[in-house]
């Protein structure tokens, strides 16, 4: 049994083949309705969400699945002290696979140890959060041809924001990828991610605080949204949270072919005029998110694509 706990829970030969599935998809989603026939996706979701919750859920009901959950903490057994341990033994009695998110690092790789059923990780505090960096790897990839010989500014909270974690670790395993870190000296990249993650691998990076500056170098710009939520106090958070904002005047300082990536939500990093550019990749991120999402939920249940629909027809 296979679970997503860490972006590098899949080999690079293993997103390859999940890229290829999940654009075979985009092609045409329909011949894939029924793979996941009988099958049913928990969503159990103990912080907020809009995208990762209903991208599972769609993800899974346009797979002939079904789909169970809760949305809240709130309005879980949780609140009454039950155990990450004790909800995933019983949710495995309920469903076949299940999605978490939850705001304590560790809290999805605490419930795989207890689980029969296979956990993705939907966003862990500000740890990790796999399932958009395969989003976010395909986006890029649709933009560019290519997952090597980039450069890539992660602009923002980058201490806090778990999609820019996991994108990193996964892109450090291409080739002749290097990073251009833009934050507040508050808001830098986590220790761990320097010393465990670009240095070993000799990663060329840089962090600097002008996203104008860099602007000229980059092939993707990853913009983020300072994450209110994870702060000790508001008084921080309204000093920082207005730190960059993408206008139309900074696009024009980058590449013709640049991709703006956001895995949103966006509060104020990118001005609405911003969206016009075809250079705004970011909707396309939020459709991407199913197409994954579907291919994954394929792979974890050991479904390989729409013959085994067409199997399961024919034996009707
Ligand atoms: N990108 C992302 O994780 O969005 P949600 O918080 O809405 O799920």
């Amino acid at each position: 049994m296979r679970h997503l706990i860490d972006p590098l829970d899949l080999s690079v030969e293993e997103i390859d083949r999940l890229l290829a599935t999940a654009t075979d998809i985009a092609a045409d989603r329909s011949r894939y309705a029924a793979v996941c026939t009988g099958k049913k996706l928990a969503t159990l979701f103990y912080e907020p969400s809009t995208r990762t919750r209903l991208s599972f859920e769609a993800a899974m009901l346009n797979l002939g699945g079904s789909v169970l959950g809760f949305a809240t903490a709130d309005s879980s057994s949780a609140t009454k002290g039950e155990s990450i341990a004790d909800t995933i033994r019983v949710i495995s009695c309920y469903a076949d696979i299940c999605a978490m998110r939850h705001s304590k690092e560790g809290a999805p790789l605490r419930a795989a140890r207890y689980s029969k059923i296979p956990v993705i990780n939907a966003g862990d505090g500000g740890h990790q959060h796999p399932t958009q960096t395969l989003t976010d790897l395909m986006t890029i990839r649709q933009r560019h041809g290519r997952l090597s010989d980039l450069t890539i500014g992660l602009c923002g909270d980058l201490k806090f924001g778990r999609t820019v974690h996991s994108l990193i670790r996964a892109l450090s395993r291409y080739e002749n990828v290097r990073f251009v870190l833009i934050s507040p000296e508050e808001l830098r990249v986590p220790d761990y991610v320097i010393h465990e993650v670009l240095e070993p691998k000799g990663i060329a990076y840089k962090e600097v605080t002008s996203l104008e500056d860099s602007m000229p170098e980059l092939d993707i710009l990853y913009m983020t949204r300072v994450q209110r939520e994870r702060f000790f106090n508001e008084e921080d958070y309204v000093r920082l949270k207005d730190s960059y904002i993408l206008t139309p005047a900074k696009m024009a300082l980058g590449k013709p072919d640049m991709a703006v990536l956001h895995p949103l939500p966006r509060v104020n990093e990118i001005t609405l005029e911003v969206d016009d550019d075809p250079r705004a990749a970011y909707f396309d991120q939020v459709q991407n998110g199913v197409y994954v999402r579907m291919a994954l939920i394929m792979m974890l249940l050991g479904l390989s694509g729409p013959q085994i629909a067409e199997q399961g027809k024919g034996e009707e």
